[in-house]
């Protein structure tokens, strides 16, 4: 950066200006960053204050570590106490199904799949790669707001939750409009998720029940309950070629 001193200046201000403000994006030197502050809590979640700074401190060092080995995500363009600015990932594909008719939906999911393939290609996880977590600018994918690694837990069974909330995403802001989701699970699966597919698959045999208690709600479910039923649904489809159009 040409002048850190006058970056960390515009940084002072916008903290002075929306001070606690979870995100804030700004321009510098005609790049577009984002402020990242603690989560600021209310009431009796106060107390939990020290696990928000240490919140944000994991996620510092975890975009860190993920930058030095390579994954897509955005980089830190600085850090103090009680925040961090990151560099601009473009639009999160949540915020670009806002306008879906001038996009390629196709490209756009098939792009998503394949990073997060990659990704876990690398042995990692997201922890919760939801629509609103993962951005999509000119073909690039950038994943953020990655929770914590979770202790205890087998890489593999991570990267199985991960495809699943990943799936579950498409299906709560797609909606049961299969084919392009169809797609987009497929080039997961050629992309080396493949193994990962499979266990999802065999982990949610055991939930088969739900199925069919879902199966009310596949249309008029709350949002989080409705994609339940067409995510089991999905896996229920015959070994899920994509290629039934
Ligand atoms: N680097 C970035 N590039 C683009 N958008 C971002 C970036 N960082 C944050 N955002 C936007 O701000 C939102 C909230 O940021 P996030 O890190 O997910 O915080 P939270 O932990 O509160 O969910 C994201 O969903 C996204 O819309
Ligand atoms: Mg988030």
């Amino acid at each position: 950066m040409a002048n850190h001193h006058a970056f960390q200046q515009v940084v002072a201000d916008l903290i002075r200006e929306h001070h606690g403000k979870r995100v804030v994006s700004f321009e510098f030197e005609g790049k577009r960053y984002w402020l990242k502050q603690v989560e600021k809590l209310v009431g009796p979640m106060r107390l939990l204050k020290q696990n928000a700074s240490e919140a944000l401190n994991k996620e510092i060092n975890v975009l860190t570590q993920l930058a030095k080995q390579g994954a897509p995500v955005p980089a830190i363009a600085d850090v103090g106490e009680g925040y961090m600015v990151i560099e601009d990932a473009g639009k999160t594909i949540k915020d670009l199904l806002v306008n879906p008719q001038d996009m390629n939906w196709h490209f756009i999911l098939n792009d998503a799949a394949v990073a997060l393939a990659q990704l876990h290609s690398m042995q990692l996880a997201h922890g919760r790669p939801a629509l609103r977590d993962i951005s999509w600018q000119d073909g690039k994918v950038k994943f953020f707001d990655f929770e914590a690694h979770q202790q205890g837990k087998s890489i593999l069974s991570q990267q199985v939750r991960d495809l699943l909330v990943f799936i579950h995403s498409l299906y709560r802001y797609i909606g049961p409009s299969n084919e392009l989701i169809n797609h987009a699970v497929w080039a997961y699966r050629t992309a080396g998720g493949e193994l990962i597919w499979q266990k999802a698959k065999q982990f949610l045999a055991s939930w088969q029940w739900l199925y069919y208690f879902a199966k009310p709600f596949r249309y008029v479910g709350g949002r989080d309950l409705k994609p339940v039923y067409w995510v089991l649904w999905h896996f229920r489809q015959r070994d899920n070629l994509a290629y039934r159009t």
